[in-house]
């Protein structure tokens, strides 16, 4: 583990201790991190694997998106959420993540010619550069991303840039730690959501069509609770 890495070790309820952590230390730890929790765990092994991201699947089914669509995969990881679009047809797919190890895992996994087929973004959300000027696109998808942004800051960056590349009439997913979930997640403290909370960061251009909270069962055999939302974009 990186040593400027603090483990939690306080009372997520008392925000002052992490926040103070997440301003001071994480700023320039993140990629790290997240590249280190990819580089030493087995893909199978990690704690947000889904052999099969069915909740997402079948949000993403209901779009009805055209194969050649724009679907934006923030933070995915080495998910195989890709992989399930690629067997669908989906044509025009983007994976995005902060840590090209992660990326690197899911392009291995894949092979030369699937991960030619898909565009690669290693870049913050938080802090864009690349991904600001994307396209508009058709679908934003986040699992398990969003909720590791707690400083307002942040949160607002996200959104913004939400905001600025999803199309009139397209669709966002997200899903996070619901308010019974956990209050951490691979060493690092989570903000959590309900599906009001994130209609109040979307803001009235975006409707929600449906939210449902899932347990989603770690390779170890925990659980934790996530709620899952689909927004259109209206205007
Ligand atoms: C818990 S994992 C979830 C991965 C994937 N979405 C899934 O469902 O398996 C969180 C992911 O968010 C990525 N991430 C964290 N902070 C990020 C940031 N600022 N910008 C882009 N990706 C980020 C991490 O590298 C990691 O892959």
């Amino acid at each position: 583990m990186n040593e400027n890495y603090k483990p939690i070790s306080c009372d997520i309820n008392s925000r002052s201790c992490c926040s103070s952590f997440t301003e001071v230390k994480l700023e320039k730890d993140f990629k790290s991190h997240w590249d280190k929790a990819y580089e030493r765990t087995e893909t199978d092994k990690l704690g947000w694997y889904e052999i099969m991201p069915e909740p997402s699947l079948l949000l993403i089914d209901k779009c009805k998106l055209s194969k050649n669509a724009a679907l934006l995969n923030v933070g995915a990881g080495a998910s195989t959420l890709v992989d399930e679009l690629l067997k669908l047809g989906y044509e025009n797919i983007i994976a995005n993540d902060l840590s090209s190890s992660a990326l690197n895992k899911l392009k291995a996994r894949l092979g030369e010619e699937k991960s030619d087929n898909v565009r690669w973004i290693v870049d913050d959300l938080t802090r864009p550069t690349v991904l600001k000027s994307l396209e508009p696109i058709a679908l934003w998808h986040d699992r398990a991303v969003l909720h590791f942004f707690n400083e307002k800051k942040e949160q607002e960056d996200y959104f913004d840039l939400l905001k600025k590349l999803v199309q009139t009439d397209g669709f966002v997913i997200l899903a996070t730690f619901n308010l019974n979930g956990a209050t951490n997640c691979s060493g690092l403290p989570v903000h959590r959501y309900n599906k009001e909370m994130l209609q109040e960061k979307l803001g009235a251009s975006f409707e929600l069509l449906e939210a449902f909270d899932y347990t989603y069962t770690m390779p170890s055999g925990s659980l934790r609770e996530y709620v899952y939302t689909l927004f259109k974009r209206m205007k």
